[in-house]
């Protein structure tokens, strides 16, 4: 394989952990460029965790090879360690220390003298929006200022590869916001990053290219453009006033091009898969079935356009699911919608 001459943060093949009967990793090919958000896209138990830790040297691969900008992750993981942090895992941030504690003890162990390490602190808090909450102890920090507390743990020595590992799930809005906006500084300052996530949208927001797994193999790669070309543009999401009218909106939606109809639980509600192509927006299309609706005299309570989910990109991917449908998703949140 190449060099740290290629512009390739991380390089595998055929990459495979195995733990008794579950192939983890079943055989991952990876091309990581440097500087830029490579975004790992999968359901619960895909493998992202097992592969991130594999990269990162904290787990021995039963076969195939990694490089970490050129370096073997097995026969050269000291100088693989030197180049990359892991949330939550090189830098554990100590639950009764205050966030300013926290930094500060660890900016020492990591070499700096005192007032560097107090200065770096200070300095990441105030990047974090945690300077309020510097002087409280971590156990009372909220879901999100913990996640940002430990990224900003994980950046004390500015790494050249960052791993984040689901850096978002179960975080509100909000706080996914504020992830998301570090995760662009760290990356503007020159630091790759290896983000996995569960949610197509948080991949889009930040991620260049994007690596779809499932079951241990990458089953999709390309650029967020790439994918949504293959996996469709979103989807409307309809409330009608009266279910007895539902079936007949069906009919309406299946006249149209391009939209492929799925009837939901609620038996007033029904989706309609678009799959936009450059001249014809999901924005266009959803316009589009709108007015066919109204011009059928069905009413339309609430819709929302919202991304493919995981679950779709999933179904368009290997024809099932992610087995997780009900999961909980921050896409779902009623308040985006728009009442009609
Ligand atoms: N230490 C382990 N021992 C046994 N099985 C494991 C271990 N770590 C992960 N697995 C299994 O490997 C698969 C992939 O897990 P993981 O890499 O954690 O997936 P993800 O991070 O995508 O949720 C799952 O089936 C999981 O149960
Ligand atoms: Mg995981």
């Amino acid at each position: 394989m190449s060099t740290e001459t290629s512009g390739l943060a991380i390089e595998t093949a055929g990459l495979v952990k195995t733990f008794g009967t579950t192939r983890a990793v079943d055989g991952v090919d990876l091309r990581v460029p440097a500087g830029t958000v490579y975004g790992v896209l999968g359901p619960n138990g895909a493998g992202k965790t097992t592969a991130v830790r594999m990269l990162a040297t904290l787990l021995r691969p039963d076969a195939g090879e990694a490089r970490v900008f050129g370096h073997d992750v097995v026969r050269e993981a000291d100088e693989v360690r030197a180049r990359v942090s892991l949330t939550g895992q090189y830098a554990s941030v100590d639950e009764d220390l205050t966030g300013a504690e926290n930094l500060t003890l660890l900016a020492r162990l990591l070499g700096h003298g005192r007032p560097a390490a107090r200065r770096r602190s200070e300095q990441l808090l105030a990047a974090f929006g945690l300077t309020e909450a510097a002087s409280r102890q971590i156990k009372h920090y909220s879901g999100g200022m913990r996640r940002r507390i430990d990224i900003a743990a994980s950046i004390l020595n500015t790494p050249d590869l960052l791993f984040l590992d689901e850096p978002t799930t179960g975080l509100d809005p909000r706080s996914r916001n504020q992830v998301w906006n570090i995760v662009r500084a760290v990356v503007a300052q020159g630091t790759t990053v290896l983000l996995t996530t569960q949610y197509l949208d948080e991949a889009d927001q930040l991620a260049s290219r994007i690596a779809v797994i499932d079951r241990g193999k990458v089953i999709a790669e390309g650029t967020k453009g790439e994918l949504k070309a293959s996996v469709g543009a979103g989807s409307v999401h309809l409330r009608l006033r009266e279910a007895g009218r539902r079936a007949d909106a069906e009919r309406v939606l299946r006249g149209l091009p391009a939209a492929e109809v799925q009837l939901d639980g609620d038996p007033v509600a029904l989706t309609a898969r678009l799959t936009a192509t450059a001249g014809d927006s999901a924005a266009e299309q959803a316009a589009r079935a709108l007015a066919a609706l109204t011009r059928a005299g069905i009413t339309v309570d609430h819709f929302s356009l919202g991304q493919p989910s995981l679950d779709e990109v999933f179904l368009a991917l290997t024809g099932h699911g992610t087995g997780q449908e009900g999961l909980p998703s921050p896409d779902d949140d009623p308040k985006d919608g728009v009442a009609a």
